[in-house]
This record gives C-alpha cells, sequence and structure tokens, in this order.
C-alpha cells in the first residue's frame, strides 16, 4: 500500500480512514444481508426485521393487554379472564392443520386473528390491515425460539375426502347412529353423553399450563378447530396440542372418526332446534 506522507496531502489520512469505514460497514451489511453460514444445521433464516418491528408495534396496541409485554400471558387483562390468553413464550399452540407437535402455518395463525376464538376471550381482528396482520403473525414468530428450527415446522396435513354420505341426510342416520355408541365409550367420560362437555370427568382436567381444560361443548355451532366437518375430523385424528384432548389416531379406524363426525354434527342440529324452536 502507498502510504502518502500527511504533508504532501493533509486530507489523504482522514478520506483513507473514511473509505475504510465505509468498505467495512459495507462489508457488515452484505454478511447480514446474506446467508449466514456459521448458523447450525436446520436454523432458519432470520425473519424481515422491518416487518418484525412493525408487528411489535401492532402487537402492542392489540394483543399485549392479554397476552402479556413478553408473551408470558400474563396481560393485565389476563388475570381474571378464562381460558388464559396462550403463552406465546411456549410454542405450544392448540388449532392448527400442521400434524400434532409442530407449529402452526402462517395461513393457521391468520384463520385465529381473523375469526377469533369462539367461547373465548380471543377476537376477530376483522378489519385489520393486511400487513398488519402479517407482521404480527412475524412478531409472534419471535416470541418462541421453537420458530427458529426447521424441524418444529411443517406444511398442513393432507386428510382423507370428507364421504359422499356426509350430505345426505338419509344416509348419514345410521353413520350417526354407530357414531354415538362409539362417544359413549371413548368420548362421553370427557364431553358427556349429550357432548356438551359435561362428562363425569371434566372437571378435573389440567392443560399443560396448569390450568383447568373444560372439554368443548361440542353442540356449539363453531368449534375453534375450525369451521368445517374435516376439522373435527382432525382434532379426532391428532388431538388438541397442551390439552388432555388426546389422538384417537390409534384407537379408531377412518370410518370410526367420520361416524363419530356425523354423531357430533348431529348433535349441533339437534342443539340449534332445542335452542330455536
Ligand atoms: C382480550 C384478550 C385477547 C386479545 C386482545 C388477544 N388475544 Fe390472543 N388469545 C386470547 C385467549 C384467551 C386465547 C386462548 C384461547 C384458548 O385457549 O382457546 C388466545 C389465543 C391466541 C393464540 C393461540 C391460538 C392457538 O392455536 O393456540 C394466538 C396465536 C393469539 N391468541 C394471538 C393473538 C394476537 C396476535 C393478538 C393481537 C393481534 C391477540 N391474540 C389478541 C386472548 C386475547
Ligand atoms: C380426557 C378427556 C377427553 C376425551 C376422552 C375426549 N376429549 Fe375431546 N376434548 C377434550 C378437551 C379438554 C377439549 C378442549 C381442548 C381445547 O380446545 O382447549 C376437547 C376438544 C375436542 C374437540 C375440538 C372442539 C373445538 O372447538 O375445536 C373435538 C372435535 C373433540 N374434543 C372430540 C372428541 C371426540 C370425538 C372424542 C372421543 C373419540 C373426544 N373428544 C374425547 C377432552 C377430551
Amino acid at each position: 500500500m502507498n502510504i502518502q506522507a500527511p504533508t504532501h496531502n493533509p486530507h489523504a489520512g482522514p478520506r483513507r480512514v473514511c473509505a475504510a469505514i465505509a468498505g467495512l460497514a459495507v462489508g457488515v451489511l452484505a454478511l447480514g444481508a446474506g446467508p449466514d453460514t456459521n448458523a447450525p444445521a436446520g436454523r432458519l433464516p432470520d425473519p424481515d426485521r422491518e416487518l418484525v418491528l412493525q408487528g411489535r408495534y401492532v402487537y402492542e396496541r392489540n394483543c399485549q393487554a392479554c397476552h402479556g409485554r413478553w408473551g408470558d400471558g400474563r396481560g393485565e387483562l389476563a388475570r381474571d379472564m378464562f381460558p388464559k390468553p396462550r403463552r406465546l413464550t411456549a410454542g405450544v399452540f392448540k388449532y392448527h392443520t400442521s400434524p400434532p407437535g409442530k407449529l402452526p402455518t402462517d395461513a393457521d395463525l391468520e384463520r385465529i386473528l381473523r375469526g377469533g376464538l369462539a367461547g373465548t376471550s380471543m377476537p376477530a381482528f376483522v378489519a385489520m390491515p393486511d400487513r398488519d396482520v402479517r407482521a404480527a403473525i412475524a412478531y409472534v414468530k419471535t416470541l418462541s425460539s421453537r420458530w427458529h428450527w426447521a424441524t418444529n415446522h411443517a406444511p398442513s396435513m393432507e386428510l382423507p375426502p370428507v364421504p359422499g354420505w356426509m350430505n345426505g341426510d338419509s344416509e348419514r342416520v345410521p353413520h350417526a347412529a354407530s357414531g354415538a355408541a362409539r362417544f359413549a365409550v371413548l368420548c362421553a367420560p370427557c364431553h358427556g353423553p349429550a357432548a356438551d362437555g359435561k362428562g363425569p370427568d371434566a372437571a378435573r382436567l389440567v392443560d399443560q399450563w396448569d390450568q383447568p381444560a373444560p372439554p368443548a361443548d361440542l353442540r356449539q355451532p363453531s368449534a375453534r378447530s375450525g369451521p368445517g366437518p374435516k376439522d373435527l375430523y382432525r382434532a379426532i385424528l391428532n388431538g388438541i396440542d397442551g390439552t388432555p384432548m388426546a389422538s384417537f389416531a390409534a384407537t379408531t379406524t377412518e370410518e370410526q372418526r367420520w361416524d363419530l363426525v356425523a354423531f357430533i354434527l348431529r348433535r349441533r342440529e339437534e342443539f340449534a332446534r332445542e335452542s330455536n324452536p
């Protein structure tokens, strides 16, 4: 390198330093933007920082009062709330289309944000701009380190198609009847024989957060797991993470699971008629 004596050109020194700093800054920026070769295998790239910052802003205004400043579920409104707001730091979610134990997909989180959770305080953010929803989701995904690892992610599970008989009233009757018989054995201890959530074991159930976990009242028109028959099927197949609702994949066949769904849909219809005679 040709170092000039400052006496010949008094500006050369400082300018050279400036250029060096600028070069360093470009180097650092380039490192930050490119793939991080030091990241351990299976570590996903960091999310878009600007989106996360916007997400924090959205979270502070719309979510923090319940889910808490740090996402620990202990917001100022949470004390008397039941069920409690999710502890987002745990990275365990109840209602997702990915396999058991996996994190929800972005579409799962969007469904919950847009639609809320029936029978809980989780509101439906119907009018929130799309970008804010995406930002809030990006921020939620920074609250637990589980999101960093590829092994905790999986796409939505492929489920078998809803059987054709589900739509024919007369064909559904015998399936719902055999579903009822199975329900009485497998499900009634928690959900009650009438599927109203009042089984003999209901009162003593707790979830993995040590909170009471009342079985769902399956007569309600909207399940928290999702709007369609497939969502009921998925809950029976996979169970609900973090709760005593276990997977019945090993103890029921595909046909038996659809029979159970048919029984639940029948109880919904009966309940709707009883409530609005
Ligand atoms: C008024 C209180 C309240 C507000 C405000 C609120 N939540 Fe919730 N949220 C809840 C409750 C209660 C639950 C748990 C419901 C349950 O266990 O079924 C929940 C659950 C969730 C879940 C977990 C769903 C699952 O599958 O386990 C997510 C994710 C979530 N909220 C995100 C948000 C975000 C993001 C916001 C802000 C945009 C927000 N919530 C605002 C009360 C709230
Ligand atoms: C050990 C008790 C227990 C047994 C047995 C049980 N459940 Fe559940 N179930 C629960 C609890 C608790 C929940 C609520 C989880 C939550 O959303 O917090 C639930 C939720 C559900 C849901 C989801 C409802 C929704 O709103 O998304 C469906 C569907 C369901 N159960 C069906 C069944 C069927 C069918 C059986 C029998 C094959 C069964 N359950 C057996 C405890 C039980």
